[in-house]
């Protein structure tokens, strides 16, 4: 576990945040991933993390939350990345930001050559038991189908809109809590708050639960009281 207080480099195990929308014994066990931010140097530790811990929680299936990679010389890692991980569980993947840089439709092509589902605009049903899970991307219309309904975003923002929407969870990442903590107050961090009002660790409207994950990497690996984490949500 990566909870200590200050953090320097990417040597530590991935923190495994867990959120529980629900307590029965069969809950669907979906891990949340979000900026990874695969770069020359780094990406086959950063991948070797996530794979251990997708493998270590016995993952249902793996929800990639965009900014996957920073060039385009990481395309193939990601590919990789995802094949690893489609050993363990199905792999369902949006974009971020700075995959719109390197371009939505390679990124989308790596995605889906290693084995995974692209899903930015699109909608996936996972059936679990009797049960099914749609998840939709954050350019999907909102569905009314499914027995649980979840968003998978990249940025918070979508919390202002999504949260009227009629989904049970949304997820979204892309703050990486500012990696710097000083406290919590009302489900938000701060001092990111004062800056992203959507600087959340997890919070509800209504019957709609909003997860904000602090992501898995940043550009300059400094973090303080900000866990480089990975969010597994029982639903
Ligand atoms: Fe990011």
């Amino acid at each position: 576990m990566s909870t200590g207080v200050l953090e320097i480099g990417l040597n530590r195990a991935l923190h495994v945040r867990e959120e529980r929308l629900s307590t029965r014994h069969d809950a669907c066990r979906l891990m949340y991933v979000s900026d990874i931010h695969l770069r020359r140097g780094r990406s086959d530790r950063l991948c070797r993390q996530v794979i251990e811990s997708v493998h270590q929680c016995g993952t249902d299936a793996v929800l990639l939350g965009g900014d996957l990679i920073d060039g385009p010389s990481e395309l193939s890692k990601l590919s990789d990345l995802v094949g690893r991980l489609c050993e363990d569980a199905p792999v369902l993947a949006m974009g971020g930001n700075h995959d719109s840089h390197v371009g939505l439709n390679r990124v989308r092509d790596a995605v889906v050559s290693g084995g995974g589902q692209w899903i930015h605009d699109g909608i996936a049903r996972l059936m679990h038991g009797s049960r099914v899970i749609t998840v939709s991307g954050p350019e999907a219309a909102p569905q009314a189908d499914g027995d649980v309904r979840i968003l998978c975003a990249h940025n918070p923002r979508i919390w202002k809109t999504a949260r009227q929407c009629g989904y049970d969870l949304v997820l979204a990442g892309h703050l990486h809590g500012c990696q710097l903590v000083a406290f919590e107050f009302r489900d938000r961090l701060f001092p990111g708050a004062i800056f992203y009002p959507y600087c959340y660790l997890s919070h509800r409207c209504g019957l709609t639960r909003l997860v904000v994950s602090r992501g898995v990497s940043d550009l300059v690996p400094i973090r303080w009281r900000c866990p480089r984490e990975v969010v597994l949500c029982y639903v």
